[in-house]
C-alpha cells in the first residue's frame, strides 16, 4: 500500500536534509508543501527544489494559516489530509514537506492527528529533520547545553510571568515564534538583567541568515516569523 512520508527537510539549508529524505523526496510521485498564505511560496518547498523533478513529481501546495487562537483552522487542516489521503489511495505515495524536524511545532502534527483518527489505515512514517534550534545554536557559535545543564524550549505564546519563571529555572532557553512577542521579551529580559544573554537568529541556513547579539537594535522592528531567540545564561 502506497503510504505518507513526513519529511522534515531541515531550517534552510538543502544540505542539511538527511540522506534518508533526499532519497525519498526523489522518488515520490507526490509532494505536499504547507503555506500559510493562499499564493505566498513555501519556504520548505524552496528548501528541497533541487531535489525534485516538476516535470515527473506532482507539487501541491497547501493552506495552514496561522492564528495563535486556532479557531476555525480545523477545516484546513481536515481538507489538506483529505487531499493526501485522495492521492495514497490512488496508490500514490506522498510526501508531505516541513521546516525543521516534523515532531517540534510542526505544521505536520495537525493533520498527523487527523490521520491517526479518520484513516487509522494509511501508514504513515515520518523522516527527522534538523530542527531550526540546533541550526540557529551552531550558527550563534551558542552550545545549547553542557554537562547539567538544563534547556527549556517554549512558543512565544506565554504568559509573562511564566516567561520570567523559565528564564530564571533553565540555563538555556529557546523561544520559538518570538517575532511578534520580541519587544515584550525584551522587556523582560532587561529587567532580569539578561539582555546581554540572547542572540537572535533569522532565516539560519539560508542566504538570508542572520545572527544579532546585540538585541536592542531589534526592538520596535518588524521581525521575520522564521526567527528564534535563544537565551543561555
Ligand atoms: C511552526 S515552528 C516550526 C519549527 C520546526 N519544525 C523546527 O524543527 O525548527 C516555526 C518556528 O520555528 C522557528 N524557525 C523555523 N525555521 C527557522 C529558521 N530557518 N530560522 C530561524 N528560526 C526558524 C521560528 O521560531 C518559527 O517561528
Amino acid at each position: 500500500m502506497a503510504k505518507i512520508f513526513a519529511i522534515g527537510v531541515g531550517p534552510g539549508d538543502p544540505e542539511l536534509l538527511t540522506r534518508k529524505a533526499e532519497r525519498i523526496l526523489r522518488s515520490v510521485p507526490v509532494i505536499c508543501a504547507p503555506t500559510a498564505v493562499q499564493g505566498d511560496a513555501s519556504y520548505a518547498l524552496s528548501i528541497v527544489e533541487p531535489f525534485l523533478d516538476r516535470s515527473q513529481q506532482e507539487i501541491i501546495v497547501q493552506v495552514f494559516p496561522m492564528r495563535r487562537d486556532q479557531v476555525g483552522l480545523g477545516e484546513f487542516w481536515e481538507e489538506a489530509a483529505a487531499e493526501v489521503a485522495e492521492k495514497v489511495r490512488e496508490g500514490k505515495d506522498v510526501a508531505f514537506i516541513t521546516i525543521g524536524d516534523p515532531f517540534l511545532y510542526s505544521t505536520f502534527l495537525y493533520i498527523y492527528r487527523i490521520f491517526r483518527d479518520k484513516y487509522p489505515d494509511i501508514p504513515v512514517e515520518v523522516v527527522p529533520g534538523i530542527s531550526s534550534i540546533n541550526a540557529a545554536a551552531v550558527a550563534a557559535g551558542v552550545p545549547l547545553g553542557m554537562a547539567s545543564e538544563r534547556i527549556a524550549i517554549i512558543p512565544a505564546a506565554f504568559e509573562e510571568k511564566d516567561l520570567a519563571r523559565t528564564l530564571q529555572e533553565f540555563d538555556t532557553v529557546i523561544l520559538m515564534k518570538v517575532s511578534r512577542v520580541f519587544d515584550a521579551v525584551f522587556a523582560l529580559l532587561q529587567e532580569l538583567g539578561l539582555e546581554r544573554n540572547g542572540v537572535y537568529v533569522s532565516r539560519v541556513g539560508s542566504s538570508e541568515e542572520e545572527v544579532v547579539f546585540d538585541l536592542a537594535s531589534l526592538v520596535g522592528k518588524k521581525l521575520d516569523y522564521l526567527s528564534l531567540l535563544i537565551v543561555k545564561k
